[in-house]
């Protein structure tokens, strides 16, 4: 019975998370109707998005039936298929491989991770495949001694050699260093003219494990 009380009240926490997720995104959708500047819509309907990948984590968890653990490979898949959406890329143009590992993360991870995959495939959809260049993304995670492991690659334009340091302050690549600062994470970025890697190594702090 107190099993079950608490059952209840996780999924109704979960639920209402979500459910506020969803108002600041409707907010934002808001805001974004009174805004006529192209800069400025883009970046209201990115940050739309990155609360979409927030809320994605507690939609799973509120259907799960382990509410600390979070279900990766259908997780990934949710969050690649929102974002190909999102930017009206066909799955046949660009073409998303997943090769996710069932790993148990928790929630705090997962949200990180999740975030940090948004970020990475957010740009591959964005930079990699301009004017309707067709190409394939793949996305790894998988466990390692001590860890994990994380690879998104596309094979893209590559970057250009302005791309880092441009015209605005861009915010995803620092975001993903952030978040992966995190998780105890080392980011690794590789890019040449056939594409972009970039390879995130982390783990689950011990604080969270204890949680
Ligand atoms: N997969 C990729 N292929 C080609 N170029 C890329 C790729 N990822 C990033 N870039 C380049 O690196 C720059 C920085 O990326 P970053 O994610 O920080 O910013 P952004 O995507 O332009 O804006 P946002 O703040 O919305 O993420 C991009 O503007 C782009 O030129
Ligand atoms: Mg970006």
């Amino acid at each position: 019975m107190v099993l079950r009380e608490k059952e209840v009240l996780v999924r109704e926490i979960h639920h209402r998370v979500k459910n506020n997720l969803q108002i600041i995104s409707s907010l934002l959708n808001l805001q974004a109707s009174c805004v006529k500047d192209k800069a400025a819509l883009e970046i209201l309907r990115e940050s739309q998005n990155r609360v979409r990948a927030m809320a994605i984590v507690h939609e799973q968890l509120h259907r799960a039936r382990d509410y600390s653990r979070i279900d990766l490979p259908e997780y990934v898949a949710s969050l690649t298929t929102n974002l190909l959406r999102s930017y009206g890329v066909e799955a046949k143009v660009v073409t998303v491989k997943l090769d996710v590992e069932p790993v148990a993360l928790t929630i705090d991870t997962a949200i990180s991770c999740g975030l940090i995959i948004h970020e990475l495939v957010s740009n591959c959809l964005k930079h990699a495949f301009p004017g309707g260049r067709k190409g394939q993304i793949n996305i790894l995670l998988h466990g390692e001694p001590g860890g994990f492991r994380l690879s998104v690659r596309d094979n893209g334009v590559g970057f250009s050699d302005t791309a880092s340091g441009g015209r605005r302050r861009s915010l995803g690549l620092r975001l993903v260093n952030i978040l992966a600062e995190q998780i105890d994470g080392v980011v690794r970025r590789k890019h040449n003219k056939r594409g972009t890697e970039c390879v995130v190594r982390f783990r689950e702090t011990r604080q969270k494990e204890a949680a």
